[in-house]
């Protein structure tokens, strides 16, 4: 494991607690978060390629009993094993497991869709489209995948709003249309593309994609 990828897993198990405690509930005070997810559950659905998804940086599991009440079987994923800890103890109905989103521990075309909620804005631009090409794998051709991210420009080395819990780890901010081109030479089409502006102390617009598996891996 590169130093970057080890960093940010230890700042996750540090902030895994911090982060249930924190956020939980949070989604109800996000409709916009509700309204995106629910498209991604009535696509999938209406498909007919199944229902279970992975939710791959799931962190503490807060998306597991939404996405459920969508009809979906989720299945998280985090490098965390410090996430993954709290997530398997406050939501115990659903599996989960550690694992890095560019090598997911899924057969090829094993899942009906893949949730990335905030996941993908740790790597680099130039990793995303390789990591979008192994998220693509595991879909079933015509299966889709959400990803929320931070819409902007840059390298931001930071603590996020975890400042005072001794951690420091990268995030990425990138422009929604380069967010999308990455997605589209990773094997995926663009059905939706949105965003808001920040709320509460976020610090940025929000970004959002919806987007179909074509089946063909082009990278
Ligand atoms: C901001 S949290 C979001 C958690 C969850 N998706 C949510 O919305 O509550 C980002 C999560 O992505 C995980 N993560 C970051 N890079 C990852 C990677 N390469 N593979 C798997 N998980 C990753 C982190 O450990 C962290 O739990």
């Amino acid at each position: 494991m590169d130093s970057s990828t080890e960093e940010l897993r230890h700042a996750h198990d540090v902030l895994a607690e911090w982060y249930a405690e924190r956020l939980a509930g949070a989604l109800e005070s996000m409709p916009v978060d509700r309204a995106v997810l629910n498209l991604f559950g009535e696509l999938t659905l209406a498909a007919g390629v199944g229902s279970e998804v992975a939710d791959v940086g799931c962190g503490t599991g807060l998306l597991e009993p939404y996405l459920a009440s969508r009809g979906l079987a989720p299945h998280g994923v985090d490098l965390s094993p410090g996430m993954i800890e709290v997530a398997r103890r406050d939501h115990p109905a659903f599996r989960f497991e550690v694992a890095d989103l560019r090598d997911l521990p899924f057969p090829d075309a094993s899942q009906a869709g893949v949730v990335c909620w905030y996941s993908l804005i740790f790597l680099a631009p130039l990793d995303r489209a390789p990591a979008f090409a192994e998220l693509a794998r595991v879909i079933r051709p015509g299966g889709y995948l959400v990803t929320a991210f931070k819409d902007g420009d840059g390298r931001h080395r930071r603590s996020g709003r975890s400042a005072g819990l001794g951690v420091e780890f990268d995030s990425y901010w990138l422009p929604a249309r380069e967010m999308a081109d990455l997605a589209v030479r990773g094997g995926f089409e663009v059905v939706f593309q949105g965003g808001r502006p920040p709320q509460g102390p976020e610090s940025c617009p929000q970004g959002y994609l919806l987007l179909r598996a074509s089946g063909l891996y082009p990278l």
